[in-house]
């Protein structure tokens, strides 16, 4: 194609395989696939198979990281979560080989339910259940009820 951002390696052989059926994460900040596999809750414990590239070069950033997971589509949930580790993420769907479906994650203003709150002390974390809320920031996520906000360890937070 004629665009003029190829990420890596132009002629030179695709670093890590295509994959035939599943979601291909682009465009990871370099240094954060690990938590895009936290966030997925894939520890390779159950035989999913996923390639990872950690620090490739890439043309729209200096480095990325790129998480290929055959078999599976991503939740809305999940990808609420990544937006916040990859702002700048692609999801790609792909069948047979082809990329049917591309977008950008999107930043949303409030995440519920996907992550608890660190703060022991917090309504959130108390016997009675109460849904989390986190409103997103520019730098990381507030806790709606006790206001602790997080940037680093995201990933961490998410509820199993
Ligand atoms: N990909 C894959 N397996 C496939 C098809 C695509 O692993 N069967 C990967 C490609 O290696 C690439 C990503 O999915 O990392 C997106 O593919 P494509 O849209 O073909 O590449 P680009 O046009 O370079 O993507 P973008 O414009 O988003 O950078
Ligand atoms: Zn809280």
């Amino acid at each position: 194609d004629d665009h003029d951002h190829h990420d890596g390696n132009d002629d030179h052989e695709l670093r890590v395989s295509k994959i035939r059926d599943g979601t291909v994460i682009d465009h990871v900040r370099g240094g954060q696939a690990l938590n895009v596999l936290a966030i997925l809750g894939i520890d390779g414990t159950n035989g999913e198979e996923v390639s990872v590239g950690m620090n490739v070069p890439s043309n729209r950033f200096a480095r990325k990281d790129i998480v290929k997971v055959e078999g599976r589509e991503l939740s809305q949930d999940e990808v609420d979560v990544l937006s916040l580790i990859a702002p700048d993420a692609t999801i790609n769907i792909v069948r047979d080989y082809d990329v049917v479906e591309k977008h950008r994650v999107e930043r949303p203003d409030v995440v519920e339910g996907v992550l608890s709150c660190p703060n022991a002390g917090c309504i959130t974390t108390g016997d009675e259940p109460v849904t989390s809320r986190f409103t997103v920031l520019e730098d990381g996520v507030r806790c709606s009820y006790c206001e602790t906000i997080v940037r680093e360890e995201i990933a961490s937070l998410i509820e199993t």
